[in-house]
């Protein structure tokens, strides 16, 4: 299976402007094969805003795993590596990073500053998380346990993996 259909969720502001369909959910096929945006539906009142994730409908697997990395010292970084088998999905639960996605030969930068949005990895592509700002909390998702042997930390190797499977 190459495309999966997400959803995008219902919005406090969509449902003043009608819904998109059945269920109310804006929806959206994204190619599994490639790093890609995903939206989570967040519910704004006056108290405050909740943001809701769900396996095999925002996010395009079933969730085995999810994680938080927090407390990050000024000017860390973290990730570079990629993973032979895992698909990820990483959010900003709090503040900001960058998210920087490569295939070897093309590099793409998403800034996530906002709990309502999240990245999805397929496998095989190198990661590299930095720029994080003082109060930033980075929620991660995965479709697998945690396997120190699915993880390439060398680039070398990686390029090496890519290109050859
Ligand atoms: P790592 O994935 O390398 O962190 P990052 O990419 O965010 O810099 O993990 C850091 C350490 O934590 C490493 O020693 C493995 C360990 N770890 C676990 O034991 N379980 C887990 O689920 C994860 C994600 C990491």
């Amino acid at each position: 299976m190459r495309y999966a259909r997400i959803y995008l969720g219902k919005r406090t502001s969509d449902v003043a402007h009608g819904s998109k369909n059945a269920e109310g959910d804006r929806t959206r096929y994204i190619d599994l094969a490639q790093p890609s945006e995903v939206l989570f539906p967040r519910m704004e009142d006056s108290s405050g805003a909740l943001t809701v994730i769900h396996g095999q409908k925002e996010i395009p697997f079933a969730i085995a795993r999810a994680y938080l990395i927090s407390d990050i010292a000024p000017g860390a970084s973290r990730g570079a590596h990629a993973h032979r088998k895992l698909r990820q999905v990483i959010m900003a639960a709090a503040g900001s990073f960058t998210l920087t996605v490569s295939s070897g030969t093309h590099s793409h930068e998403f800034f996530l500053t906002e709990s309502s949005k999240g990245v999805y990895i397929p496998r095989l592509f190198w990661r590299e998380l930095t720029n994080f700002s003082h109060d930033a909390v980075c929620l991660v998702f995965t479709d697998r346990p945690y396997e120190e042997s699915d993880y390439i930390r060398s680039f070398s190797e990686y390029l090496d993996e890519a290109n050859n499977g």
